[in-house]
């Protein structure tokens, strides 16, 4: 059964861990996800963002192929199912859909309307038992559509957010979606730090986890970052790894054509990078 994030994410910030968010994009990517934190004992969150929804052709889908995969794969471990990057719309149809978890960012909004849209949906979610997290500042580059400024996020304004009653809390501190620049400065620990006095226990969320060194991972980890969002690193691996069978005409051999043999080399490499994750965020063990 899917599950909220609050208790998984409280027990990561309270013993200095994080769990990772994996996107998700079809089946592959799921089954890949969920067999690696079964396999590891690490609670985990599915990421969908609006468009992976859409392309899935709806959220009621994606319940319907998680629930069922749940029970086909006997996972045991705690999973919730999260939505990215979410407008209120979307929220309430993830509610509706039977997601176990949404994100309302309302970062675009000038502040007053970010706390009015966010404090309604907290109302909302937690009616239904399920985690919230809402986004203050903004993360750079693009997802799916959304696009971020990268502007770091006001502590204040963070605290005010947190007030709400959220559950998790993403706090623009210099990340960013995908792929780094080679100008990239780093995170502003110092944002981060103070974010962090201010809000107390209240788990942190770190997006753009695709191609951040180990040592800023941990860093974040030990400044309260509980729960890191990663999307397009798992999409790298699984088209560098089609690309390699491609390549090397193994769709050509018998019947590697078929889509079970061709798209096994990318589902493994999802499965390795979501290990190499779980390793480097301390979640190994902790379902
Ligand atoms: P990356 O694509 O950079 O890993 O970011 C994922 C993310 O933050 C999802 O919200």
């Amino acid at each position: 059964m899917l599950v909220s994030a609050k208790e998984m994410l409280e027990k990561a910030k309270a013993e200095h861990y994080a769990v990772g968010q994996f996107n998700i994009n079809n089946l592959e990517w799921t089954k890949s996800i969920l067999l690696t934190a079964e396999e590891l004992k690490s609670p985990v969150i599915l990421g969908v963002s609006e468009g992976a929804g859409k392309y899935m052709a709806g959220y009621k889908t994606v319940v319907g192929m998680v629930n069922g995969m749940m029970e086909g794969l006997g996972i045991t471990v705690p999973v919730a199912l999260h939505l990215d990057h979410g407008s209120y719309e979307g929220c309430l149809q993830c509610v509706e859909a039977g997601f176990s978890s949404i994100m309302f960012d309302g970062s675009h909004y000038p502040i007053e309307e970010n706390i009015e849209k966010t404090k309604e949906l907290v109302k909302i979610a937690n009616d239904h038992g399920m985690s919230i997290e809402a986004e203050v500042g903004s993360i750079g580059g693009e997802e799916d559509g959304v696009i971020g400024r990268g502007e770091c996020a006001d502590p204040d304004e963070c605290k005010a957010i947190a007030d709400l009653g959220v559950t998790m809390l993403a706090a623009g501190i210099g990340n960013i979606h995908g792929k780094y620049p080679d100008n990239w400065e780093g995170l502003s620990f110092d944002t981060l730090a103070a974010v962090n006095e201010k809000v107390g226990d209240m788990p942190l969320v770190l997006h753009g986890g695709t191609g951040i060194p180990e040592d800023m991972i941990k860093k974040a980890i030990s400044l309260g970052v509980s729960k890191i969002n990663v999307n397009t690193e798992c999409q790298l691996s699984f088209a560098d790894a089609t690309r390699k069978y491609i390549e090397a005409g193994k769709d050509l051999e018998g019947k590697g054509f078929d889509p079970r043999k061709l798209l096994a080399p990318g589902a493994d490499a999802i499965k390795a990078t979501v290990k190499e994750k779980m390793e480097l965020f301390g979640s190994v063990g902790k379902a």
